[in-house]
């Protein structure tokens, strides 16, 4: 059985120019340094246009894209497809996050096709999940993650899942500063293994990492590091400086 690295990934979403990209990648050589030096992966998914300039900046750092298409290619106006971005040697993306959910229409169903043709490429797919306000306050979050669980990861082979990053965010702790507390975390992570579990058995399961999502700051990220099933954490708006970026890092060596 493999054992879990720790994975500490930004999520820039529609963030910094090519320049600013730039700048950021330059000075986050010495932080992937440190990050390999203590066994933890370091990533960033810039915009679609920063990708290679970041990956070629710092060659050590992780450069996922936030979305991609499923068709190799053809009439699919303003996608990108997987030979594109494995041209410049990008093989990971974010998959389903949930502004692409909420403002592209995406589904559990369109993100599977998404997911199997990475799976099928060799690549890393980040996928999220996570339960509105209104489902939470409902009571129902198992519910809802187990079905964004086996439907985005359905058909997904045996020997290739534990290739699979899972990210949960609760969505009502994304860029609100509402973060989910350390046990609601813990509870739902250690679910999603369990699912997991019953998809793709104990063994595979216990090597796929998950993360934890939503108001993900440098003064509480231990803290979610510390439960047994969290494995690192995907971080928007604290990811965006460098100087906090850092900080997120330091807090999980
Ligand atoms: P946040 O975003 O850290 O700004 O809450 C997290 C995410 O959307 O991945």
């Amino acid at each position: 059985m493999k054992t879990r690295t720790k994975l500490l990934l930004g999520n820039w979403k529609m963030n910094k120019t090519l320049r600013e990209a730039k700048a950021f990648a330059r000075e986050s050589v010495e932080l992937s340094a440190l990050a390999m030096a203590n066994n933890v992966e370091l990533g960033v998914a810039p915009t679609f246009l920063c990708l290679e300039a970041v990956r070629k900046t710092n060659p050590d750092i992780i450069v996922a894209a936030q979305n991609l298409h499923y068709e190799p290619k053809g009439a699919y106006t303003g996608e990108i497809s997987i030979p594109m971005l494995k041209e410049i040697g990008i093989s990971w993306s974010i998959i389903g996050h949930s502004e692409r959910r909420q403002y592209n229409g995406e589904s559990s169903l369109s993100c599977n096709r998404k997911v199997l043709a990475m799976i099928e490429n060799d690549m890393t797919p980040v996928y999220c999940c996570g339960e509105t306000l209104e489902e939470y306050e409902s009571g129902i979050t198992k519910a809802i993650v187990r079905n964004q669980i086996r439907t985005g990861l359905s058909g997904v082979a045996k020997d290739k899942a534990s290739r699979i990053v899972v990210a949960y965010e609760p969505i009502w702790s994304i860029g609100t500063g509402v973060n989910a507390s350390k046990e609601i975390a813990e509870e739902v992570c250690g679910f999603i293994r369990e699912v997991l579990g019953e998809m793709f058995g104990t063994t595979v399961a216990s090597e796929i990492r998950i993360l934890y999502g939503g108001s993900v700051k440098p003064d509480n990220i231990k803290s979610y590091l510390s439960a047994k099933d969290i494995d690192g954490a995907l971080v928007g708006g604290a990811s965006l400086d460098i100087q906090s970026f850092k900080a997120l890092l330091e807090n999980i060596l």
